[in-house]
């Protein structure tokens, strides 16, 4: 497991757990600076080798990570987003979204009160990605009608 810093940046921002498999390792990084410079705690889950692994490994992880923890956000990254956000939404306490631009990323937010944002290294372009992470973050959830609707899922 890497360090919880790989950024040796301050430890009192609000902090985030981010993991991926091999095929999602080099936006993973990418978007772990991103983070980093923008004031978050990053903690990388793994993997830190390009070497082949199972994308169940590491989205169980993160969702170890996120148990019993109120507005803790995570991001997942494989080559598609698909078989990382499946493994993590295994998880009851787990509502990952897989998203393929910021709108997604804000409506996954604003109405499903989505904890962790799942993206595809192979589909997406980096900026795009980061564009994700940012309107994902930066968007709240709206509750009211929306609330209901997420209770049921859990
Ligand atoms: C790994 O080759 C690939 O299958 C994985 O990263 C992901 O795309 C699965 O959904």
């Amino acid at each position: 497991m890497n360090d919880p810093s790989p950024t040796g940046r301050a430890e009192e921002g609000p902090t985030i757990w981010v993991a991926s498999d091999h095929a999602g390792l080099a936006m993973k990084r990418d978007i772990a600076a991103w983070l980093a410079q923008a004031g978050w705690r990053v903690i990388d889950l793994g993997p830190d080798e390009p070497a082949s692994v199972d994308y169940p490994d590491y989205a169980n992880r993160l969702a170890e990570a996120l148990k019993d923890k109120e507005e803790a956000f995570g991001v997942l990254v494989c080559g598609t987003g698909i078989g990382i956000s499946m493994a993590a939404n295994r998880h009851r306490h787990v509502r990952a979204a897989l998203c393929h631009n910021a709108t997604d990323a804000r409506l996954a937010r604003q109405h499903n009160d989505a904890n962790v944002i799942a993206l595809g290294a192979r589909t997406l372009g980096p900026e795009i990605a980061l564009d994700c992470v940012s309107a994902f973050l930066d968007a709240e959830f709206e509750g009211g009608r929306h609330a209901a609707r997420v209770a049921k899922m859990s």
